[in-house]
């Protein structure tokens, strides 16, 4: 397998409202992190991925872009930014920026332009059609609810919006915008970043006809998301960003964001000799315990979390790359939702990330995640900031006469503000994340959850973390080795092996609060072993033939 530093990397992800505050103004900013920037040195990450930073009206959260290339004044300016590459790049720590092109904000001056009129030469940078006997031109949903489409009275006719109405699709067809976007990826390049994080950039090719979506009986609007995610253009579009964007003499980092992509389709975008991109944001996992829609949760099994795992490593194993995470910025904390986040937070928080460290891919932290943080649940829906959480709530109760308490519930299990309180830095006045009124609650645990308390305990997850990053550089067997599930059909036991030559290593994770046996397969023979880390205090001699693990046990072992 080809060597790669994105391949060695573990990658940090800020989400720059919400980490730290520097001028007391209650929201995240540039001069905020770079007053953080040896916490993040400390902890060991290669890369950070920031995300948005870009001049927005923050309809979602920087999602919208009005200007590229400027940067959003609540969080500083360009030299602050400069000043947070350079600081960055002093610690050996690159930067990977988010990059939002199948969109722009309504308040770009691309689309002020192409809204004036018909005939204006900014009018093809997006998609307008024509109303379809007085409704819109198809049923497509928008993913934050209600139709994709916004009317516009200035000519009469309505544009795509696949997110929020602030939020108007590009039109890719158009070389035009791909030109004008790979100047933009270029300025970025030639002023030092290391990469790109590329929002749902499988949405970028549409299908020509944007056709009517098959819709249940009743369903007014339906996602339709079968015409345009992997749309019929996107490698070309993809090779094309690749040939004439991301190739700046020096070696960059790319990730995908790919909702609804299989491994197979996974392949086609990075497939080593594809030349498209480093790796995929997979959401199969993330869709793990939902029915429908993301809001409607069912319980999952182990092991059907398992094929999914294994699905993804041995599809990817010799061809491809993964990533690896389990929360993000649009996702629930990892803890509250696969492991437990009341009394086995700790153990089961240091479990997930032993398996995040140790399967083939690059690891993305979450901020917050390599402390235990956890979801919230705030009383009143106005506590709420996320415009799908807010949207949500509008259409099911407000319009739509649901269950108040249903939806809530919904929204702690889902709502992407759980992600998005503040980051826990101490127990004094908001998590020390502000000397002003934050823009959004913290979560009331950071008494006990944040960062002063878990560097003051040996034990924290935090020091965990810093010895999963160090162990996985040191062992380039946790990068390069070849990846083997075992006792496959085990509901209650994750376990694999993962091989480099001569090397082996077993990781066994327990995924739940009661004990679980671990039996070795005959197959396995070895004469002798090291234990090389694991989340309790544990016997080294331990016969590993059959080994009871405590809750949430994970155990990694060297073989002879
Ligand atoms: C991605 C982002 C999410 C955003 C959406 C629209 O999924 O991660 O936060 O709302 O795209 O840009
Ligand atoms: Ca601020």
């Amino acid at each position: 397998m080809s060597k790669a530093f994105w391949k060695e990397a573990v990658v940090y992800q800020i989400y720059p409202r919400s980490f730290m505050d520097g001028n007391g103004d209650g929201i995240g900013d540039l001069q905020g992190i770079i007053s953080r920037l040896d916490y993040l040195r400390d902890l060991g990450i290669d890369v950070v991925w920031l995300g948005p930073v870009y001049r927005s009206p923050n309809a979602d959260n920087g999602y919208d872009i009005s200007d590229y290339r400027a940067i959003m004044a609540e969080f500083g300016t360009m030299d602050d930014w400069d000043l947070l590459l350079e600081g960055l790049h002093e610690r050996g720590i690159r930067l990977v920026m988010d990059l939002v092109v199948n969109h722009t904000s309504d308040e770009h001056e691309w689309f002020s332009q192409s809204r004036r009129s018909k005939d204006n030469p900014y009018r093809d940078y997006y998609y307008w059609r024509p109303g379809k006997d007085g409704a819109e031109p198809n049923n497509w949903a928008s993913a934050f609810g209600g139709s994709a489409w916004q009317y516009d009275e200035q000519t009469d006719e309505y544009y795509l919006h696949l997110f929020s109405a602030k939020q108007p699709d590009l039109n890719w067809d158009n070389p035009k915008v791909r030109q004008d976007i790979y100047a933009m990826m270029k300025w970025w390049l030639d002023k030092g970043v290391d990469g790109f994080r590329m929002d749902v950039i499988n949405f970028i090719s549409k299908a020509p006809e944007l056709p009517q979506a098959p819709a249940a009986e009743g369903q007014r609007y339906a996602w339709g998301g079968q015409y345009f995610m992997n749309g019929p253009r996107i490698h070309e579009f993809l090779r094309e960003m690749n040939e004439q964007a991301l190739t700046p003499g020096r070696s960059i980092m790319t990730i995908g964001e790919m909702p609804g992509v299989s491994p197979e389709e996974a392949l086609l975008y990075v497939g080593e000799e594809r030349k498209e991109l480093n790796m995929v944001f997979q959401f199969e996992l993330m869709d793990i315990d939902a029915e429908g829609d993301k809001w409607n949760i069912r319980p999952w099994k182990l092991t059907e979390f398992k094929r999914i795992m294994d699905k993804w490593q041995t599809s990817l194993q010799g061809k491809g790359w993964n990533s690896l995470y389990l929360n993000n910025h649009d996702q629930p904390r990892m803890v509250s939702r696969f492991g437990n986040d009341g009394r086995y937070r700790v153990e089961s928080a240091k479990m997930l990330a032993t398996m995040l460290h140790t399967l083939q891919g690059t690891p993305f932290i979450y901020q917050g995640e390599e402390i235990g943080m956890t979801n919230v649940k705030f009383s009143s829906i106005e506590d709420y900031r996320d415009v799908e959480t807010m949207n949500l709530y509008r259409d099911r109760v407000i319009e739509g006469g649901q269950d108040a308490d249903g939806v809530m519930k919904s929204i702690y299990a889902k709502g992407r503000d759980n992600a998005r309180t503040p980051m826990q830095w101490d127990d004094g006045g908001n998590a020390g994340f502000t000397c002003g009124k934050p823009w959004i609650g913290v979560n009331p645990n950071y008494r006990e959850i944040n960062v002063k308390q878990s560097l003051e305990d040996p034990l924290s997850i935090l020091y965990y973390y810093r010895k999963l990053i160090r162990l996985r550089r040191e062992h380039s067997v946790l990068v390069y080795g070849d990846y083997r599930m075992i006792l496959d059909d085990h509901e209650q036991i994750y376990a694999y092996m993962r091989t480099l030559g001569a090397l082996r290593w077993l990781v066994m994770l327990n995924f739940f609060e009661s004990e679980a046996e671990f039996v070795l397969p005959e197959e396995i023979d070895y004469s002798g072993k090291r234990l090389v880390l694991g989340n309790y205090p544990a016997d080294p001699g331990a016969d590993i033939r059959r080994i009871r693990l405590r809750p949430y046990e994970a155990r990694v072992y060297e073989l002879e």
